[in-house]
């Protein structure tokens, strides 16, 4: 049966098919990946086999797994997702492990805050506080059913003492916190695809992500730019904006950068398949 999965999601255009397939298996029998594969070929009970089935029909349909499986794992965390909240990437693991490593580079900052804004499922939160990256982390989304679903995260990973979560617009929230010039780092994995390719990208993308996580507006850069322009309200002299971008991006990012006098100095981070994915700014 594993085999058979295997094709079907092959035969759907669904790349890492054996990995969701292992994710499958591995959910429904209870049992982890090695597991897998010292057991696939006994016989399932039937209510095994007709789950396996079941997610694996869903799945042709390009309904992204975390949300049939309900929870992905991310960094050190095991996340719920819920359907119309962002399906964390493995690519934004990256800006987590830039963060805490920047972190520990001004740890006499390593006290502070931590804003993290569009926070999604709580992502990139969690796996901070998990970490013990930070005394306190605030973070933000503008989506109601972001907001619940962090919640639910930080509860499930014993962190929800560590991260306040408030719903706004970016600071918008934050704004009666008395926090300005107190926060050590901002970090953000904004929506940054350009308006006009968004109708072009994988089917488990364009219609199962929700529009506001992904739109960038017209050239891609217009959450980057709010974000820019109000960070260093919050930063400390010497904290950092950490963002996650576009692969195509970085020569953008220079610009405004330029055009910024709030900000001393600019870096870019590659992820493994060399594009510049990660970039940071210093504050003044
Ligand atoms: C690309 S997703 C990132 C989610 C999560 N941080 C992660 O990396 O998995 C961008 C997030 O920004 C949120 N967002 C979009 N516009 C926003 C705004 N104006 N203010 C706050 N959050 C916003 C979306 O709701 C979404 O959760």
């Amino acid at each position: 049966m594993f085999a058979e999965c295997v094709s079907a999601l092959n035969e759907a255009g669904i790349p890492n098919s054996t990995k969701e397939v292992e994710l499958v298996f591995s959910d429904v029998l209870k049992l982890q990946i090695p597991q897998v594969y010292l057991h696939f070929q006994d016989a399932l009970e039937q209510e095994d086999s007709e789950r396996i089935t079941g997610i694996i029909a869903e799945r042709k349909k390009r309904i992204p797994l975390a949300y049939l499986l309900s929870k992905v794992e991310f960094y050190n965390v095991e996340l719920r997702i819920n359907r119309g909240v962002f399906v964390p990437r493995p690519e934004t693991e990256l800006l987590v492990e830039n963060t805490i490593s920047i972190l520990k580079d001004i740890n006499d900052l390593a006290a502070g805050k931590i804003l993290e804004l569009g926070t999604g499922s709580g992502a990139i939160a969690c796996a901070l506080a998990k970490d013990g990256a930070a005394e306190e982390i605030i973070a933000t989304d503008i989506s109601g059913e972001a907001i619940t679903n962090a919640t639910q995260n930080a509860e499930l990973n014993g962190v929800e003492d560590r991260i306040s979560f408030y719903q706004g617009h970016w600071f918008e929230p934050l704004r009666d916190l008395g926090i300005e010039g107190e926060v050590s780092i901002v970090v953000s994995n904004p929506p940054y695809i350009r308006r006009d390719d968004i109708p072009g990208l994988t089917p488990e993308v364009k219609d199962y992500d929700p529009q506001i996580a992904l739109d960038g507006g017209p050239d891609g850069l217009k959450c980057i730019r709010e974000i820019m322009s109000e960070a260093p309200v919050f930063l400390k002299s010497g904290g950092c904006l950490i963002l996650e971008i576009g692969y195509d991006q970085r020569h953008e990012l220079e610009n405004l950068f330029e055009g910024n006098k709030h900000y001393d100095d600019i870096e870019f981070v590659k992820d493994y398949n060399g594009y510049d994915r990660i970039c940071i700014f210093k504050r003044v």
